[in-house]
Parts: C-alpha cells; sequence; structure tokens
C-alpha cells in the first residue's frame, strides 16, 4: 500500500510529482476536480462523481479529455496503490499556456490525480454531531461546477476551525446555501428539508444518495429554499459529504440540536448499509 500520484500518464510518489508553472490551473484556477472515495478497494458511487465531473468540464467548455480515459486512469491508480479505503483526488485543468485570459486555442488538458489513505473518520463526530457557524456566503455565482476556485470553502471553513467549529453553514440573499464544503439538510416535523440543485449550491453526491435512502424510508423530501431562521427553529440538522457520509449537527452557533436526531440516525444508517452492501458484494 503506497500513496501516489499521476500526472498526465506519469505515475511517482505525490512528493516527485511535477506540473508547470504556467498551468492554467495553478494560474487561473481553470479547472475542476472530483473527490471520490474507496471502500475495500472499490470506488463509491463512481458513476455519479464522473458524472458530475463531466458535467463540471462541459461548463468550463474545458475539453480534449475523454471521461472515459479519466476513470480509467482513476481506477488503475487505485489499484496500483493498493490502498483499501482511500481518497481520490482527481484534477483537471484547461493545461499549459502562457498567461492570457483568453482562450483561444485549447492544448491538452493537465489530468492529476492522487490516491491517498482516507484519514480515519472521528467517531465522536458520528456519535455526537459536530458545531457549526452561519457565515455570509462569499462564493462566485456558479458554485454548481465543482472548479478549483475554492477561496470563498476556504476562508469560511477556515473561520469554523478558528470557532472550534467543524463547518460553516452558508447564506446567500438570505437563504441558507449549504455547508463551505458539505452539504446541509435540516428536518422539521418530520419533513426532511435541502436547498434545491441550481447555481447557488454543488449538487452533492452523498446528498442525492441520502435523498434516496429518505424516499426509501418513506420520508418526505422538499428540495427548496429556507432561511436561516427555518434552520433555527428545526428539530434536526444534518451535513453529508464523500469522506464521511452522514454528520448530526449539535449546535448552530449558540443553539443545540438533539445530534444525531432520530430522522438523522436512520439515514445515517441506512446510507451506510448501502455502502457495507456494495463493499460486501462479490467481485
Ligand atoms: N467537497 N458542497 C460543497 C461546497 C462541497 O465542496 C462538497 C464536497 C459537498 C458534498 O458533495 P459530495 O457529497 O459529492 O462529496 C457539498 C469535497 C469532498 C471536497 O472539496 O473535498
Amino acid at each position: 500500500m503506497r500513496e501516489l500520484a499521476y500526472v498526465n500518464g506519469v505515475v511517482t510518489a505525490p512528493e516527485d510529482a511535477m506540473i508547470r508553472i504556467d498551468d492554467r490551473g495553478l494560474q487561473f484556477g481553470d479547472g475542476v476536480y472530483e473527490v471520490i472515495r474507496s471502500y475495500a478497494g472499490r470506488l463509491w458511487a463512481p458513476e455519479r462523481h464522473f458524472t458530475r465531473l463531466h458535467r463540471s468540464l462541459a461548463e468550463l467548455r474545458l475539453d480534449g479529455i475523454d471521461i472515459a480515459h479519466i476513470a480509467a486512469a482513476a481506477r488503475d491508480l487505485l489499484a496500483e496503490s493498493r490502498i483499501p479505503d482511500a481518497l481520490l483526488y482527481i484534477q483537471v485543468t484547461r493545461g499549459v499556456k502562457p498567461r492570457d485570459y483568453a482562450v483561444e486555442t485549447q492544448g491538452p488538458p493537465t489530468l492529476v490525480i492522487t490516491a491517498r489513505p482516507i484519514t480515519a473518520l472521528n467517531p465522536e463526530r458520528r456519535l455526537r454531531g459536530v458545531r457549526v457557524i452561519v457565515r455570509p456566503d462569499p462564493r462566485w455565482a456558479r458554485v454548481d461546477i465543482k472548479s478549483l476556485n475554492l477561496l470563498g470553502n476556504m476562508m469560511a471553513k477556515h473561520e469554523a476551525a478558528e470557532a472550534g467549529a467543524f463547518e460553516a453553514v452558508l447564506v446567500k440573499d438570505g437563504l441558507v446555501t449549504e455547508g463551505a464544503s458539505t452539504s446541509l439538510f435540516i428536518v422539521t416535523d418530520g419533513v426532511v428539508i435541502t436547498r434545491e440543485q441550481g447555481p447557488h449550491i454543488l449538487s452533492g453526491v452523498t446528498r442525492a444518495l441520502v435523498i434516496e435512502c429518505a424516499e426509501v424510508l418513506g420520508m418526505c423530501v422538499e428540495e427548496r429554499p429556507y432561511a436561516p431562521a427555518e434552520l433555527m427553529a428545526a428539530d434536526e440538522a444534518f451535513l453529508t459529504g464523500t469522506t464521511f457520509g452522514v454528520y448530526g449537527i449539535a449546535a448552530v452557533d449558540a443553539r443545540r440540536f438533539p445530534a444525531p436526531g432520530a430522522i438523522t440516525s436512520s439515514l445515517d444508517a441506512l446510507y451506510h448499509q448501502w455502502v457495507k452492501e456494495e463493499r460486501d458484494a462479490p467481485r
């Protein structure tokens, strides 16, 4: 088992991987990415991640790279790393060109992939829930594209960390959007509520799977806008994301929640059952 990096076909240890200084990813953040995890050497929800990557590439009109090629390179790197529970980071940039805002011609994109062991989940967080703070959403207007432009996310997350919280819940135009690097759900009177898909949220893969879990469990799901006051008045709240699955929220600023709440717990249980079934399925 070893950490590996892939840059346009060259596989090395991550510390030996090189990209050119004129790469547009470095100069402009002109690129997109995906984070996929594996359980027991098997990618979790790969089709959904590759579909989203395909969409991000298309939205930025970043062409010249085939999604099947990216998927094959990612699978090969994971196999070569022999890391059972891995975090696969995939990044595609518009490649190397002298710094120029306009994109008249496009050379070959740069494909970077790393395979690393996933850092152990914090069982306390799953058991007792996490604290979050509420902050203005400072991001650009197309956060549905999983682009490399993560300054707003990073700064909000940093503020959360400084406040001793796990996440910053973001608010734009008087409405809750999502966490800085997570999707957000609230539960009120048994109804599971999350923001509708659109330019203001990243359409999370875990978000979609948890909505399916809720539907299987016969719960009512509403994808719609809601204000911070509705979050504060909710019975339960929870976060979702690829790396951890489902985390109950124990506090939003000074407001405490019963974490994890009953509905959060049943969604978490079904989600992990699905993960386990996929992990243990015969190959
Ligand atoms: N973050 N919202 C934002 C802004 C995110 O960055 C992420 C994922 C999510 C959850 O999406 P998913 O369920 O597909 O992981 C929601 C990744 C993991 C990251 O940037 O590291």
